[in-house]
């Protein structure tokens, strides 16, 4: 069975599927087995599928929550890894998809907004956690952050050491090489993006998310969208 990864947080334009987009990659580009499940009914993440190139992702559509219900196990029978892109707000579809994880990732901008919303998704998670009688776990990471700017030290500290919120030490830093992403398709994977992108996928296998199977065939140079 391969590992269900939820992007989860009730803030809108969080960089939930900046990260979404960011993980897949660098995961299929690894070597793994990856799907994708866009749970959102904007569809962003099925929108740049269309323009993605790079090695093959599987991607799903599915923004009704009865649907994706089961649809990330069934996955996850044929995927090392399927990650949900949920939707901006705190939708039904979002809680089933905390449900259906092994882990939560919870993207979080430097603002009290942000951090507000993150507290809010991780009491989700746990009470889901605690619902469901299983382990859920789950971090959040920062992204859009940049550690010149004192503001965003200052919402890190209160996330951190204020709320006591479970961070990954990697972060997304704010960069409109980001955004530029969203329009062209790839993900780079060289650079600033591409340390970033490395460092997060690698603290979730270290994590212990994600465990390598024994041999994997490489992925193809085509996106197989779906749904
Ligand atoms: N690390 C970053 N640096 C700069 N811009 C970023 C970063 N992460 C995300 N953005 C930008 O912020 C905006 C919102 O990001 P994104 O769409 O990933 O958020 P979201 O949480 O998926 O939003 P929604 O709730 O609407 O689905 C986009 O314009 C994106 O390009
Ligand atoms: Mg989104």
């Amino acid at each position: 069975m391969g590992t269900i990864i939820t992007v989860a947080t009730q803030k809108g334009g969080a960089g939930k599927t900046t990260l979404t987009r960011i993980l897949s990659v660098n995961l299929v580009t690894d070597g793994w087995k990856v799907a994708v499940i866009d749970a959102d009914p904007n569809k962003g993440f099925t929108e740049w599928a269309q323009v993605y190139t790079g090695p093959s992702l599987s991607v799903h559509t599915e923004p009704d929550e009865k649907k994706l219900a089961n649809l990330p196990a069934d996955l996850a029978e044929q995927y090392d890894a399927v990650i949900i892109d949920t939707a901006g707000f705190g939708s039904r579809s979002m809680l089933v998809a905390i449900g259906a994880a092994d882990g939560v990732i919870i993207p979080c901008m430097p603002d009290r907004g942000s951090v507000r919303e993150a507290e809010q998704t991780a009491e989700w998670v746990r009470n889901l956690s605690k619902s469901t009688r299983r382990v859920i776990d789950f971090r959040v990471v920062m992204t859009g952050f940049d550690p010149r700017r004192s503001a965003d030290k200052y919402a890190y500290e209160q996330a951190t050491t204020g709320l006591g919120l479970p961070f990954l030490l990697a972060r997304l830093s704010d960069r409109t090489a980001y955004q530029a992403s969203s329009w062209s398709g790839t993900v780079p994977t060289d650079g600033v993006i591409g340390k970033e992108a490395k460092a997060l996928s690698e603290e979730i296998i270290t994590l212990g998310w994600l465990k390598r199977a024994a041999s994997r065939p490489a992925g193809k140079r085509t996106a197989a969208v779906t749904g």
